[in-house]
């Protein structure tokens, strides 16, 4: 047996008590977060602007200043199903690549949905609830915030309805049903219950949906309804708040460890699951407390965003509903390609997270599908776990670092996030296996028309 300890597990009264706000640093590091802009006016927006779709609870997070945000008693309840999550060290997959490197993972996939989505799932139903909403109406990608919000819409008592993006809806029809087993209805989207399904059918008869679309759809349905909310999955800054909890027992895990991550990396749709991690430990870089610490954002190249991507004021969604914000974004218009990690086909990222990587404070790098699956593969192989096509990233991301480490003879510690299992995914390994993954490359001329549409706006980013 060996002496190298591989898991580091907290009590369930270590789970936090309180998410984490990294605006307070941002502002002290000498970045300027800018207003998100009202679609119709192109003004900045206030609370009142955001009332029709998520209640003043999360809308007060969104713009909050303070450090620290209480988790309320009844989330730390339904946290209890699956939190802490564990940290393990990846020693098989060390010794298969010859590196002296410590790689650990942060392991999301244990949650009753299959992700990290139910930490801020579980939250924002908590808070729609205490505010008298009787129902969620909600996209999916991958389906993956799908599953969670019908998980956690069945724990508060709310009825969910949820615009899944129609190439996963094709591609995963086990997902619609485990959504479906939890109470939710669910409607492949381009659908024909909103107007902005409709116009978007009309234009493009063969659309495969996307991310952009899905949540033009979800914003309408909840805006023209008295009794429903909108809740989102990522991007916005209430819900990388409440995935801190990922970072914060990871901070607690790798005390226990002894060791302090060189790098941190994990991959980036919105930036939820990798702000979650990272957010935390980013802190002590902004603070110069580790100024040499490393974040490495990892995404697909077929919707490059933070690489390819430009930093400006765009529409979050399709139809030009939701506000304007500043982001990397490919424009609101752009469908990527239907790659396998589906909830990464997203045009935009997290406002905090796009002013972190413009300033230099995380690195990007983005990956085909074939390379990604393939490191997913060896790590299933070594470390028995088999992750979602959007996690492959972060262990291509952390595979790659530990490369880098054996090729400089240098003992680096990585952390990732592994955000989620792929038991719903079989089809794309399946594809892959087969040799018959397409890898999409992103097209420029496809860009140029999309970032063509961006909004004109008075406030230079
Ligand atoms: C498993 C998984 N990972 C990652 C993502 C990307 O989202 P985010 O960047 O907000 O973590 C998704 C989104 O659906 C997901 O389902």
């Amino acid at each position: 047996m060996s002496d190298v300890r591989t898991r580091f597990d907290l009590q369930p009264d270590q789970i936090p008590t309180a998410w984490f706000n990294i605006m307070p640093d941002i502002v002290k590091a000498g970045m300027e977060p800018l207003p998100p802009l009202s679609p119709q006016t192109k003004e900045p927006i206030g609370p009142d602007d955001l009332a029709p779709l998520f209640p003043m609870s999360l809308i007060g997070q969104e713009v909050s200043t303070d450090e620290w945000v209480d988790v309320p008693g009844e989330v730390i309840d339904a946290y209890r199903a699956w939190r802490p999550s564990p940290l393990s060290r990846a020693t098989r997959l060390e010794q298969s690549l010859q590196t002296p490197a410590h790689i650990y993972y942060k392991y999301e996939g244990g949650s009753p949905a299959g992700s990290h989505k139910p930490n801020t799932a579980v939250a924002q139903a908590y808070f729609n609830k205490e505010a008298g909403i009787r129902r969620i109406a909600t996209e999916t990608g991958a389906g993956q915030w799908g599953s969670a919000m019908a998980l956690a819409c069945q724990m508060f008592g709310l009825e969910c309805d949820v615009y899944m993006v129609k190439a996963s809806y094709d591609q995963k029809p086990y997902r619609r049903v485990f959504m479906e087993t939890f109470g939710a209805g669910v409607v492949a989207s381009p659908s024909d219950k909103t107007n902005s399904g409709r116009a978007i059918r009309e234009a493009h008869p063969d659309s495969t949906g996307s991310l952009g679309i899905a949540i033009s759809e979800a914003v309408e349905d909840a805006a023209t309804h008295e009794d429903t909310n909108y809740a989102l999955g990522s991007v916005l800054g209430h819900v990388l708040l409440h995935q801190t909890v990922i970072g914060l027992e990871a901070q607690q895990q790798m005390a226990m460890a002894g060791e302090q991550p060189d790098v941190v990396v994990g991959c980036v749709g919105g930036g939820s699951n990798y702000a979650g991690i990272s957010y935390p430990f980013m802190a002590g870089k902004l603070r110069g407390e580790t100024p040499d610490m490393r974040f490495l954002a990892t995404e697909p190249a077929a919707c490059p965003t933070l690489t390819k991507g430009r930093f400006a004021y765009d529409y979050g969604d399709t139809s030009r509903l939701g506000p304007i914000v500043p982001m990397y974004t490919l424009g609101h218009d752009f469908v990527p390609a239907p790659v396998h990690a589906g909830g990464l086909r997203y045009h935009g990222d997290s406002p905090s997270l796009s002013l972190l990587v413009k300033h230099g404070h995380m690195d990007a790098v983005a990956y085909t599908q074939n390379e990604i699956f393939e490191a997913g593969l060896l790590f299933a192989k070594t470390q028995g776990v088999l992750p979602a096509p959007e996690a492959n990233h972060a262990v291509k991301g952390a595979i790659d670092e530990a490369i880098a480490a054996r090729e400089a003879g240098e003992e680096r510690v990585i952390l990732f996030n592994l955000c989620g299992h792929g038991h719903f995914d079989m089809q794309a390994y399946d594809d892959y296996l087969a040799g018959s993954l397409p890898d999409f490359e992103f097209d420029a001329a496809d860009e140029e028309a999309a970032l063509a549409n961006l909004p004109e706006v008075s406030i230079p980013v």
